[in-house]
């Protein structure tokens, strides 16, 4: 496997993730399974007979200094925010850029446009990517207005899984929606995007990979249908992470098997150019909706999906019944993917740390993983293919 290369898992944490307490109380779920990212990362790392470490970035400028130190020849970046403020990624990626560490993931650049939704919004527009109509508002100010027709969706410009996203987020209304902007404004402080609601299937499109390589893994539908009548079928912050609500256990992602040939090479493509019109890179996922008459919209990229998702449970057998996408050959283009992170640094990194991802996302299909919820997905088939170079 050649030399040992030095590389810091770094990672993000709130003041109040620090304590066992805290992490007790955590009710989200989704802080405590960053936490066994991490460790399957670093596992996955000493496995392929790497020297990995661990780096957190707890708000103290000091944790800054100490990354400027640490050795490092490259950085799995994990981080999601800076000292609690989730719009503070770019900041991140911007100083492990100054730093000269090549890190795997978004830059800056990328976290800037996929961020703010409104602006990314304006990126697929000018690509010809279909996203829909939309209005912003922020205390007064409107930064730009469609004419927009109800049923809206209004959610924050800029927050991420589902925060602020929960039934009373479609309006139908005048009077509906100005209650909604005030609630945004007043308990996030955020700017309100006000968009046309895409009745739809909820679709996602799981990119590896930059620049011309890139792979669109299987694309996968979280099942909304199943929501009670006159709930809106929205991927709401209860189906996300609410285990125990009737919300989280009524609604499954699965592998969209049903999708015609001509759909699925619609949505990839279209996915394909949003990750692109906002320079993801490395890893990333689309969300999109399909409409009964076969239209595809992209509602948002994100460049630093949650990778945890693999894990989670889906419903659906597997491997799917028609794994037709998830052949051999598939697998062997998955080998070629050519990581940026690894590409970015130099040849005989690429050969190194490569790898890496690989053992990553097998040790799922090893620990018998079924599939995900709402994020990646990685064949688990896969598994059994690829021969682990360590
Ligand atoms: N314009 C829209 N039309 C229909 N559903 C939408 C729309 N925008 C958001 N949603 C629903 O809300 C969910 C969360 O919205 P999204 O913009 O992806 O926020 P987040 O960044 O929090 O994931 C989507 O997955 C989808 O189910
Ligand atoms: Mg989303």
């Amino acid at each position: 496997m050649g030399d040992k290369l030095k590389v810091a898992v770094l990672y993000d944490v709130w003041g109040e993730e620090e304590t066992p307490e805290s992490e007790a109380a955590a009710e989200s779920g989704r802080k405590r399974k960053e936490k066994e990212d991490r460790e399957e990362i670093f596992d996955a790392l000493t496995k392929l007979g790497h020297e990995p470490s661990y780096y957190v970035l707890d708000g103290r400028p000091q944790s800054l200094y100490g990354l400027g130190k640490c050795g490092a020849g490259l950085i799995f970046n994990l981080t999601e925010s800076y000292a609690g403020d989730d719009t503070k990624e770019m900041n991140v990626a911007a100083y492990m850029d100054l730093l000269g560490v090549p890190y795997t993931g978004a830059g800056p650049h990328a976290h800037f446009l996929a961020q703010d939704k409104a602006t990314a919004k304006k990126m697929f527009a000018f690509h010809g990517i279909r996203t829909p109509y939309f209005a912003t508002s922020y205390r007064g100010r409107t930064e730009h207005a469609h004419n927009v027709n109800f049923p809206l969706i209004v959610k924050p410009q800029s927050e991420d899984g589902s925060i602020g996203i929960d039934a009373e987020a479609v309006v139908n209304s005048v009077k509906e929606l100005m209650e909604r902007v005030e609630y945004l404004q007043n308990e996030f402080d955020s700017p309100a995007l006000i968009e046309e609601y895409i009745e739809g299937r909820e679709i996602y499109a799981a990119i590896l990979g930059s620049y011309e390589h890139t792979e669109v893994l299987p694309l996968v539908e979280l099942d909304l249908s199943k929501l009670p009548e006159g709930t809106p079928r929205i991927a709401s912050r209860d189906v996300k992470f609410e285990k125990g609500s009737s919300a989280y256990k009524l609604t499954k992602s699965q592998i969209a098997e049903d999708l015609d040939e001509q759909t699925v090479q619609k949505l990839s493509e279209t996915a394909l150019a949003a990750y692109q019109a906002v320079k993801l890179r490395d890893y990333g996922r689309i969300d999109m909706r399909l409409t009964p008459a076969g239209d595809v919209y992209v509602i948002e990229a994100n460049p630093n999906p949650w990778l945890p998702g693999f894990r989670a449970n889906m419903s659906s057998p597997w491997p799917p019944k028609n794994p037709g996408a998830l052949t051999r050959s598939s697998s062997k283009r998955l080998l070629k993917w050519q990581w940026s992170a690894i590409g970015r640094t130099t040849k005989r990194l690429e050969t190194r740390i490569a790898p890496i991802f690989q053992v990553y996302f097998l040790s799922h299909s090893f620990a018998g993983w079924q599939s995900f919820r709402s994020d990646f997905c990685l064949p688990a088939s896969l598994g059994t293919e690829l021969c682990l170079p360590v």
